[in-house]
């Protein structure tokens, strides 16, 4: 056989309408089954397995050839199609009715033994996994979840594209961009003691593209933050980036909605209803916690100051007192299934959150169990029962603190409790857009506002005389899209006049000089007829992650990085040469 061999099909291809034909097969050994005078192989492509058999009687060499050849050889077979016997038939094969008899081998290339196994990767250690990713991205998790992510760019882009949007490509080495996070730096050879910073987004060059007249723009692009990951958080991530002229909220939010459904069908083949149901972040906040609730789950948050005000219990009264919450959630039949330990774990997770505690009562049918209930009257118990719609069998759980400690336990403890009960509705897909953000939030350490989305997001018109007055009453236009508790867009409608945009750095502490300095080429362009403009960008790998169902945004990733910004790989990062610093006039450690 040559030792180039031209396949004619590949290995998950062939069936039994082509039994008696003469193929030749290209692939990878899977396994290798000695019966004596049979050898049968599995061989693997991306495609599928084709069981291919070596008869000593067929080919006397050939078969001597495969008595050499081990798991993950690479080889070329030219054989012909067999029907496989009735009882030898695999029904979970596409090739499963099929095999191929071989009349000649030739081994293209030879594997060492696999420090892990590319079929069986789920037994392996996760460093080890991605230390051996090109063996690793072999099995059959990668393979699904790269085809499905490839399926999600490819039917983004037709859409897209059936909207008018045009792919335009933005710089990688530029300037700091409104994210927030921290930027990933490149020093300059030519212009020494300078850096480029790679973008956290084309925020600014999409915007500039409005101005030029591009009308409908969008990028498949990374983004570089660093800041601390997780889960669903990676140093360089990829947007799907959109930006378009004389838009608005209702014309970008049926766009996206149509994007997604279409995702999902091609996918997924689901269909999910449209329009999302648009909630505000205020009322996010109030009922769920979060701006980002997994709407999957039926328990909401109860505000109880008003029911509760004057009890003798300490720690609640206190709290009223200096202005916080006494809020709490209403865990219906749950009163056996939650345990005193169960109890107390949850209170480990409140107090992870900040809280100081969490109190309970469980509701039984003639009575209430609790360590608290003694501080309550019961005309106080009836009305918090009653507000909270408990029925005998339910176990209410409490939080008395801040606001934002408050929101944040109750948001994680609802998560915790719905995952501990099996409470999540597994089969529905719940996307929901958070609208009305706050413009701006104030950090009590640096007192000063920050932008909650970024500055050149645009106030509602009847917030504009607010900025003096009331700033952390203004509402900003932007817009996230959450699906099941994972924020996997976000967005706005930017400011696109002089005036406003001059009010907003105002109101952030950002002086002329320093806009000027970091975003002089933005303002310059929105003074020369910038349209009115709004977009969105939307986490393609957060998306990946949620359809393949991957426990983590790496499984998603061809070549990720670790918690610690690492690759395993390739060993990045890594020293670089004193030459090399020398080149770029740096000095290696400044601590
Ligand atoms: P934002 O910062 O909200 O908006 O980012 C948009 C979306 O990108 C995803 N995302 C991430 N995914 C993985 N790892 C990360 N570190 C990470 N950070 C963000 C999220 C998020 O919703 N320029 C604006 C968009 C705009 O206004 O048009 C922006 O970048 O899914
Ligand atoms: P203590 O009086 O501190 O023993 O608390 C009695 C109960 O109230 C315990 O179940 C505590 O976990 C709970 N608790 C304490 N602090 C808080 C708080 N800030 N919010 C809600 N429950 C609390």
């Amino acid at each position: 056989m040559s030792s180039e061999p031209q396949r004619t099909h590949h290995c998950g291809e062939l069936s039994e309408k082509d039994i008696d034909k003469k193929v030749t097969l290209c692939g990878w050994v899977h396994t290798r089954r000695d019966h004596g005078g049979l050898i049968f192989v599995d061989l693997w492509d991306k495609y599928g397995l084709t069981q291919v058999v070596l008869n000593p009687q067929i080919d006397q060499l050939a078969h001597e050839h495969a008595q050499s050849i081990r798991g993950n050889f690479v080889i070329g077979v030219l054989g012909t199609v067999r029907s496989r016997p009735d009882d030898m038939i695999n029904a979970k094969l596409k090739t499963g009715k099929i095999e191929v008899y071989v009349d000649e081998l030739s081994i293209l290339n030879q594997s060492k033994t696999p420090p892990i196994s590319p079929w069986e990767p789920q037994d392996t250690a996760e460093a080890l996994r991605l230390k051996y990713r090109f063996l690793d991205l072999r099995g059959p998790e990668l393979q699904k979840n790269l085809k499905m992510r490839y399926d999600i760019t490819r039917t983004t882009r037709n859409v897209l594209d059936c909207h008018g949007f045009m792919e335009i490509e933005t710089p990688m080495l530029t300037k700091s961009t409104p994210e927030g996070a921290r930027d990933y730096l490149v020093p300059s050879r030519l212009n020494p003691q300078k850096f480029y910073a790679l973008p956290q987004s084309p925020q600014l060059f999409k915007q500039i593209l409005m101005v030029s007249g591009m009308d409908k723009y969008f990028q498949i692009v990374k983004c570089f933050r660093d800041e601390d990951l997780r889960q669903d958080r990676q140093p360089e991530f990829t947007q799907i980036d959109i930006e378009m002229s004389f838009g608005n909220e209702k014309i970008l939010f049926q766009m996206i909605e149509e994007m997604m459904a279409k995702i999902f069908k091609e996918v997924l083949n689901e269909k999910i209803p449209t329009p999302f149901p648009t909630l505000k972040y205020q009322e996010a906040i109030d009922r769920f916690g979060t701006d980002k609730p997994d709407m999957r789950i039926d328990m909401e948050i109860v505000d109880l100051a008003e029911i509760v005000r004057g009890t003798k219990f300490k720690v609640f009264a206190q709290v009223l007192e200096s202005g916080g919450q006494i809020r709490a959630l209403n865990i219906k039949n749950s009163a056996d299934s939650l345990s005193r330990k169960a109890l107390d774990d949850l209170t480990e997770v409140a107090k992870t959150y900040g809280a100081k505690g969490m109190a309970w009562i469980k509701v039984q049918e003639n009575e209430l169990q609790s360590p608290i209930i003694k501080f309550f009257d019961q005309e106080m118990l009836d009305r918090m029962l009653e507000k909270l719609q408990s029925k005998p069998g339910d176990t209410i759980v409490f939080i008395a603190d801040t606001p934002k400690i408050v929101a944040d336990a109750l948001a994680h403890l609802r998560l915790a409790i719905a995952k501990l009960l099996n409470l999540v509705d597994e089969s529905k897909n719940a996307f929901i857009w958070v609208t009305e953000f706050p413009l701006v939030e104030y950090d009590e350490i640096e007192k000063r506002h920050h932008a909650m989305h970024h500055p050149f997001t645009a106030p509602r018109e009847e917030d504009l005389d607010k900025f003096e007055s009331d700033p952390r009453s203004i509402k900003a236009r932007a817009y996230d899209l959450v699906l099941n508790g994972n924020e996997i867009g976000g967005g706005s409608i930017r400011i696109h006049q002089k005036e406003v945009q001059e009010k907003m750095f105002k109101l952030l502490g950002i002086g002329k000089e320093e806009a000027e300095a970091k975003f002089g080429f933005l303002l310059d362009a929105l003074q020369y007829g910038a349209p009115p403009h709004c977009g969105i960008a939307m986490g393609l790998d957060r998306i990946a992650m949620l359809l393949t169902g991957a426990d983590s945004i790496r499984d998603v990733i061809a070549f990720p990085k670790t918690q610690k910004a690492t690759c395993m790989m390739t060993q990045a990062p890594s020293d670089i040469d004193k030459k090399q610093l020398k080149e770029l006039k740096l000095k290696a450690d400044l601590s």
